[in-house]
């Protein structure tokens, strides 16, 4: 609570990404929820170049009418590894499907390792949750480079891994396989860390009736949702047999704002760095009990229904940008005794 107003206070997060068509829905959830305060979108190599997916990050915040945060570009490519997109699930733009507006949003100049820990450092310790959805290279570089963001950080609430599943190998997850050294550095720094993974998101398709209630929000970024979401539909089913796509990334920002919509385990996570079929897997340990100092945990179960409400009504509250927000009552009776007098006066 706010002392001061006796509000609940809103749950300060830094969005560390690569849109990526999930990753544009996960951008607007936390822009469209009234307890999200976004303090920060970073960006990473991942679904296409730093470049397209800089450029897509722009262009949802310029359709979401995002502003007063700062988006800055980070790395542009894995710590070790060569760099690996996803043009079989989100096309050569990294968002293919929609067309983009040209962005209004100008690009902090600042590199996103350095946006991040001068975020977390301004701010109250424990008062920042970082959720990325991409790779994890831009977290591990900032842990490494600012060490004292990582006591200072609420949580890392990451989409990416899965304990029973794999998308790009048999058991390594996209984001993990990536930059599995920075996938390292972050399960194995002391944070407490909630691993949003492909167990819990691929029960967060997008049904027909999931479409149907964004369709009836009736608005631009409602239908640029839509478009997303008819491309994600196509290639999902083409590249990996889904018949509904799995909308991970806003699954993660859900979690932060109501950790309701989903059930977790608290187990011991690592990443596997050695073997030949395995790279990337995220190796997580449910053998009973969970050590004391235990600071990862997994996501289980989806409240299916609970997590598209959200999805719906952050589209429903975010209207149609650059039309004026309604206004206040009183502004509007106001206004109306003013017409009324000009009138009179004439
Ligand atoms: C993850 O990989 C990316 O393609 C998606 O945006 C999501 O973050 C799913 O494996
Ligand atoms: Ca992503």
């Amino acid at each position: 609570m706010d002392p001061n107003t006796m509000t609940p206070e809103r749950k300060k997060i830094i969005l560390d990404c690569d849109p990526g068509h999930d990753d544009a829905v996960a951008l607007l959830l936390a822009h469209g929820n009234p307890d999200i305060e976004l303090l920060a979108v970073t960006t990473v190599v991942g679904n296409q170049t730093l470049e397209k997916v800089t450029r897509n990050a722009l262009s949802v915040g310029t359709i979401a009418g995002i502003t007063g945060v700062p988006f800055a570009a980070g790395c542009a490519r894995p710590l070790v590894r060569t760099i690996e997109t996803a043009p079989s699930i989100h096309g050569e733009t990294g968002m293919d499907g929609p067309a983009q507006p040209a962005s209004t949003i100008e690009l902090d100049p600042r590199h996103a390792v350095d946006l991040i820990i001068e975020t977390i450092m301004a701010h109250e310790p424990g008062t920042v949750t970082l959720v990325p959805t991409g790779g994890l290279t831009n977290i591990a570089l900032a842990a490494r480079k600012e060490p004292r963001i990582v006591e200072r950080v609420k949580e890392v609430v990451l989409m990416g891994g899965g304990y029973h599943v794999g998308n790009w190998s048999a058991v390594a997850e996209f984001n993990i396989i990536i930059d599995p050294e920075a996938a390292h550095i972050v399960f194995n720094e002391k944070w407490p860390v909630v691993m949003v993974g492909l167990d819990l998101t691929h029960q967060a398709l997008a049904t027909p009736d999931v479409v149907e209630k964004i369709a009836a929000v009736g608005t631009n970024p409602a239908q640029f949702v839509m478009e997303l979401m008819e491309f994600f539909t196509k290639t999902y089913k083409d590249a990996q047999g889904f018949d509904y796509p799995p909308v991970h990334d806003p699954c993660a920002v859900a979690y932060v704002i109501d950790p309701t919509v989903m059930t977790t385990r608290k187990v011991p996570v690592d990443i596997e760095l050695q073997g030949k079929l395995t790279l990337g897997m995220t190796v997580a340990d449910f053998r009973a009990p969970a050590p004391e100092d235990c600071h990862t945990s997994v996501a289980v179960d989806l409240d299916h229904e609970k997590f598209w409400n959200l999805v719906t009504d952050a589209l429903v509250r975010i209207g149609e940008p650059g039309e004026p927000a309604a206004a206040p009552a009183a502004d509007l009776a106001a206004a109306a005794d003013l017409a009324a007098a000009t009138a009179e006066a004439k």
